[in-house]
């Protein structure tokens, strides 16, 4: 009888402490191939829920994030490809950092302490998302972290003066964390040895729905925005901020994307679809909530906190059918949708925009927070 008692304990025991080790976050680090020779590792950060997120050091890209569905089921709700070699050859920027200037400058030209700069102009007669071989485009070097509260990588690259057309030599960080909130934490920081314009964010395309099963136009956008940067028809902003009162552009409600998407508005056109800068409401430099995206079929909820002034939400609305990704899918019009936290496009020919110079001898560094949970 005692010895059973004991065995019963034993058992027990065993059982909690195998447990215990299987709900711990964890980090793994695995070979993904090379590129120009050089080794590529595919990370995968675990929490103790089961969400999973895998972070490659080519581009600093996140190659997916499973959540659960309001059933439990685990899905990847962001697009991008199985194997590196997808990611080389696309120019979609799926789940990158951007930069050295994320969005667009207007023809690749802009004026600093009176010198007149000439970007790589990769986008008709703009440059966008840092040019040819943006950070989207080089390899990283990467390490990976291990919290109590959080598992993580983090990555440099170091940006050469005149790399891209960009003046001074730009050391970047960019660190990915994990935690048991279900949170996806994104911190960048940079410094320089000369005055340039900085403007980091994630190019991440999400699509709750899992494994993007259905288009993005039933889900539900919130953004804390009662203005936006209207644009002409390359996407460059005019300089004014209009205010979203009546327009499409209003998502200050929780609004389907796809309720509007067609209406007979000119702003809509010149993108073709969503592909706009929202000016976010009280912005002081603290990390807030400032949008969320709701998907009503699979139940997901995700939620933005950001530092930055802006969102550019772009609606997926180059997307064709014609790349094919992870899981052999087709990614179709509007399959996917970018929610990128980030300073104004064209910020450095535009003075009254929240200024993107980076200076010696001070830091960049902004935070921006993915949450995400069912409803
Ligand atoms: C962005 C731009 C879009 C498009 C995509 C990539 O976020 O705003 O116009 O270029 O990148 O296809």
């Amino acid at each position: 009888m005692n010895r059973r008692v004991v065995f019963l304990f034993l058992f027990a025991a065993f059982f909690l402490a195998c447990n215990r080790t299987t709900t711990k976050m964890s980090i793994k680090k695995e070979p993904f191939g090379t590129v120009e020779g050089e080794p590529i590792d595919l990370y995968t950060l675990k929490n103790v829920n089961g969400m999973t997120v895998k972070i490659m050091n080519y581009g600093a890209i996140v190659q997916s994030i499973l959540v659960p569905d309001r059933k439990g089921n685990f899905e990847d709700v962001v697009l991008g490809f199985d194997y590196l070699e997808g990611y080389v050859k696309d120019h979609s920027y799926f789940g990158a950092i951007v930069g050295r200037y994320g969005n667009r400058i207007a023809k690749g030209k802009f004026t600093l302490d009176g010198v007149e700069y000439t970007l790589a102009t990769n986008n008709g007669e703009n440059h966008l998302h840092g040019g040819n071989k943006g950070f989207d485009k080089v390899v990283w070097d990467a390490k990976a972290v291990k919290r109590k509260d959080a598992v993580g990588v983090k990555l440099h690259y170091l940006s050469k003066d005149g790399e891209e057309g960009y003046p001074g030599n730009l050391d970047v960080t960019v660190t990915y964390t994990l935690n048991n909130e279900n949170e996806l934490k994104i911190e960048y920081r940079a410094t320089t040895d000369k005055p340039t314009p900085v403007n980091l964010t994630n190019h991440s395309y999400f699509n709750l729905s899992g494994n993007c099963k259905r288009d993005i136009l039933e889900h539900r956008l919130w953004i804390n925005a009662d203005y936006f940067t209207p644009v002409d028809a390359g996407l460059i902003p005019t300089g004014e901020l209009w205010s979203v009162k009546g327009t499409p552009m209003d998502f200050t409600k929780p609004t389907a994307i796809g309720k509007r998407i067609n209406d007979d508005y000119e702003q809509l056109k010149f993108g073709h679809g969503y592909d706009h800068n929202w000016v976010l409401n009280e912005v002081d430099g603290s990390l807030k909530l400032q949008v969320s995206l709701f998907d009503p079929g699979s139940g997901r909820l995700m939620e933005i906190y950001t530092e930055e002034p802006g969102l550019q939400f772009y609606s997926g609305n180059f997307l064709d059918g014609s790349i094919i990704g992870k899981g052999g899918v087709a990614y179709k019009y509007r399959y996917g949708l970018c929610l990128e936290p980030q300073h104004f496009p064209d910020s450095p020919n535009h003075p009254d925009f929240p200024n993107t110079i980076l200076r010696p001898g001070e830091t960049y560094h902004t935070v921006s927070v993915y949450r995400f949970f069912v409803k």
